[in-house]
């Protein structure tokens, strides 16, 4: 194989050949291919596409390019491409674990608007996602789950070729989008894969058309390596739950898993708890193969009975996190500043980007990697979609543990946010279309 060659080949739009890509992906996870070529290679993709076979060959030797786990037990996890207050991974993954299918869950940290699952899990005192492979393995066999940070030695391929894109103007591109999810997942060995494409303003992916076709995309290339796949495309134009930042988001969720002492409104997330039901149900059904009405029914009651949040307690103690020390941390005095509606009516509409982006400022996500992330920080909504409200009436509150001096500039951008009309309006259901 010639880089050179294969750069052109794809440049004049040819479909390449499965060695072609195998050993490009190979000679430049050795270093053999040099930054500009796989940055050229890249930018061709980008403007040329990819057909489903070449994704999966893309996929399938990223995926080479590291270790792959294996399991003998029923195993599933999930992925989501990432929404605003969407904790949703927390109450999912306890479930399906107390249905009895082991989620060995391999996650990256939070880059962009909020932190990731990881960044939510370490703001528990003492939760350590930075697990060996082999510890990982030992506690998602024994306790159900484990959600841990990937290791370098998972798809170095796209930690390098992400890099790259980054900075090249090449990650809005279907094929390594998928390239680049799948490989991680599938390096993971979980049997089933169930995907949540979120669709909207706080979205990667803007409309219903780029959603579907992402979410096709990540079935396909799924099934094509041997695994058991669906996905929804659900809608990410308002925050889901109330909470967005990390603490907070944890203590919703703990709160919809059915832990006491928390400040939540548990029954006004039904859409949250709901979807959440809908993505568990899928990978349980799918990977026991069993009927999705009854997969339904077993998660509803294992999240009703308290056996899910007994795998989340039992997950948190396995990683040396301390669940009563979070409780206490969430007492932690920060700045905190509260807005309020100019107008009455209903709310029609809140805006997730400029909600994320208020709580990337107050410090719950991060603008370069490596920053630190501040887990008391973040906004909390005291309203959703379709709610009444009057003038004065609460909106929302924003934290923060540092820089109070900034809290009333964010405050007029976080209000900026809310839509309030004084006609009637119903939320939507978050599920938009399903593949599967
Ligand atoms: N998330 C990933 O892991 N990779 C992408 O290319 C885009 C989002």
């Amino acid at each position: 194989m010639i880089a050179k060659v294969v750069l052109e080949r794809k440049r004049e739009g040819h479909a390449l050949g499965s060695a072609e890509i195998r050993e490009f992906v190979e000679g430049f996870t050795r270093g053999d291919i040099p930054d500009y070529q796989m940055s050229a290679f890249a930018m061709a993709v980008c403007c040329r596409g990819m057909t489903t076979r070449e994704t999966a060959d893309l996929t399938d030797a990223m995926m080479r390019s590291g270790e792959c786990l294996s399991w003998t037990a029923p195993t599933a996890d999930k992925h989501s491409t990432g929404g605003v207050g969407d904790k949703l991974s927390l109450v999912i993954q306890p479930v399906v674990a107390a249905c009895g299918v082991v989620v060995p869950s391999l996650v990256g940290r939070g880059l962009g608007l909020t932190g990731g699952t990881a960044d939510k899990m370490e703001t528990i005192p003492g939760y350590n996602c930075s697990q060996p492979l082999a510890r990982f393995q030992e506690i998602a066999a024994s306790v159900g789950v484990s959600v841990a940070v990937q290791t370098d030695e998972i798809c170095p391929a796209d930690k390098k070729l992400y890099a790259l894109r980054d900075v090249t103007g090449t990650v809005a591109s279907i094929p390594l989008i998928t390239a680049s999810i799948l490989s991680k997942k599938l390096a993971e060995g979980a049997h089933t894969l169930v995907f949540d494409v979120k669709c909207g303003r706080g979205a990667f992916m803007k409309t219903p058309e780029d959603a579907r076709a992402l979410a096709d995309s990540l079935v396909a290339g799924a099934r094509a390596a041997g695994r058991l796949s669906c996905a929804l495309v659900t809608d990410m134009n308002a925050p889901l739950g109330f909470a967005v930042g990390n603490a907070n988001e944890v203590a919703e969720a703990l709160a919809m898993l059915g832990a006491p002492g928390f400040d939540v409104d548990v029954a006004r997330l039904s859409d949250t708890v709901g979807l959440s039901l809908e993505l568990a149900a899928r990978m349980v059904s799918l990977e026991k193969g069993m009927p999705l009405g009854d997969a339904r029914a077993m998660c509803s009651e294992k999240l009703a009975d308290g056996s899910a949040l007994a795998k989340f307690k039992a997950m948190v103690s396995a990683h040396g996190g301390d669940l009563d020390r979070f409780a206490g941390m969430l007492q932690t005095p920060t700045f905190k500043f509260r807005i309020q509606a100019m107008r009455s009516g209903r709310v029609s509409g809140i805006d997730a980007e400029k909600v994320a982006r208020v709580a990337l400022a107050l410090g719950a996500g991060r603008a370069m990697a490596g920053d630190r992330i501040d887990p008391l920080a973040g906004v909390t909504l005291a309203v959703r979609v379709g709610d009444k409200v009057t003038v004065g009436a609460p909106l929302a509150t924003l934290e923060t543990t540092s820089e109070p001096e900034a809290l009333e500039r964010l405050a007029a951008d976080l209000l900026k946010a809310f839509a309030i009309s004084s006609g009637h309006c119903e939320p939507g259901g978050l599920v938009l279309s399903e593949v599967g």
